[in-house]
């Protein structure tokens, strides 16, 4: 990565979310040795004030240029003759550090989102089991974004865990680098909870600069948005390149997840149907009525509302027959054999 900036506070910015995200820079004040970096570096940010004198320069064409500082004449003036993007401080740190982290080349996590199609059809289980299962291969991360939803580590028996949750998160200004630090991990899962209170307004921002962050440092994201449709929601939905869409037996239950899938724009989803193979409405049948392709199928566990009522977690605390399942849905997610 290239760094074009001389020694100030935006140097500084930019320099201490290189280090968040644990990348290398090459820091260039004096432009005489530029035009090599230039072409090679992978990703290139350019400190507003040194914009004009870049530009001078009349280098080729390039992707992935960030314009980057205080100044809004100068990000707009330059930012087209660099081809840059454009990142304001300091509101734009926390997308700094996304941004960097997209660059840096290094393995990035799928992100899953586990919707439920009707209520309380066991979206929040399921997301807790996916990212408890991918914990136990490996890390993941586990995200509730849900206001309304009581906090997803009651159902991993972490709230009394030490850690960061939402209100922290949220009012997280700047980069993030490696979070593991800093959230409650069970299992090999961080989990990043929305905290038990008012219900909060999750800023777009940090909910996108964390997840780029968790996918930077886990094999796995798991996303369980709720079916409030809030801001928050549908960012995380956004957000995720896979989207289950968890459906109850029946006419009903694929009525309600056509209209979820509607409301909340899910466009890539794909349906996990509840119940028993011959139990309410056949696969293709469901696939039909909802418009959207069916992935696979999750058991019932009448063990699961005692275990999460314990704080047993629903990969410990299920019948081999669900977790069978769940483990079959991450290796279609994480493109694992079976096996
Ligand atoms: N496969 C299952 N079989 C039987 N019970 C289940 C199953 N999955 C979850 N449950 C139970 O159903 C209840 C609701 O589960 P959960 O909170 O995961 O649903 P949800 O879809 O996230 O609900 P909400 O709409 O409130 O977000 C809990 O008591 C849970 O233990
Ligand atoms: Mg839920």
């Amino acid at each position: 990565m290239l760094v074009v900036a001389a020694p100030g506070e935006t140097q500084d910015v930019i320099l201490s979310a290189v280090a968040a995200q644990d990348l290398e820079a090459e820091v260039l004040a004096d432009l005489d040795g530029v035009a090599g970096p230039w072409r090679e570096a992978a990703t290139v940010v350019v400190a507003d004030d040194q914009a004009e004198r870049l530009v001078a320069r009349a280098l080729p064409h390039r992707g992935s240029v960030y314009l980057v500082g205080p100044d809004r004449d100068e990000l707009s003036t330059w930012s087209a003759p660099l081809s840059a993007q454009v990142i304001p401080l300091p509101e734009g740190g926390a997308w700094l550090g996304s941004v960097l982290a997209d660059g840096s080349g290094r393995a990035r996590a799928p992100v899953v989102a586990v919707v439920g199609g009707s209520g309380g059809v066991g979206a929040s289980t399921l997301a807790a089991a996916l990212a408890q299962l991918a914990g136990e291969r490996s890390s993941a991360a586990l995200v509730d974004t849900d206001a309304l939803g009581g906090g997803i580590d009651l159902l991993l028996g972490a709230e009394q865990s030490d850690g960061w949750r939402w209100p922290r998160l949220n009012a997280a200004e700047g980069h993030l680098g490696d979070l593991r630090g800093y959230l409650p991990v069970v299992d090999g899962v961080s989990v990043v909870a929305m905290a038990r209170g008012p219900a909060l307004d999750l800023a777009r921002e940090p909910l996108a600069a964390i997840v780029a962050s968790l996918r930077a440092w886990h094999t796995l994201v798991v996303l369980d948005p709720g079916r409030s449709g809030s801001a928050a929601a549908r960012e995380a939905v956004r957000l995720a390149g896979r989207q289950l869409v968890l459906v109850a037996p029946g006419v009903r239950g694929a009525a309600s997840a056509r209209q979820t899938v509607g409301v909340l724009d899910l466009d890539r989803a794909e349906l996990v149907l509840r119940g028993r193979r011959g139990g309410g409405l056949p696969a293709d049948l469901v696939a039909e009525a909802v418009g959207r392709p069916v992935l696979g199928r999750l058991p019932d566990d009448p063990g699961l509302a005692d275990a999460a009522e314990r704080g047993e977690p629903p990969a410990r605390g299920s019948r081999r027959r669900y977790r069978r399942a769940v483990a079959g849905l991450l290796d279609t997610l994480t493109g694992a054999a079976h096996g």
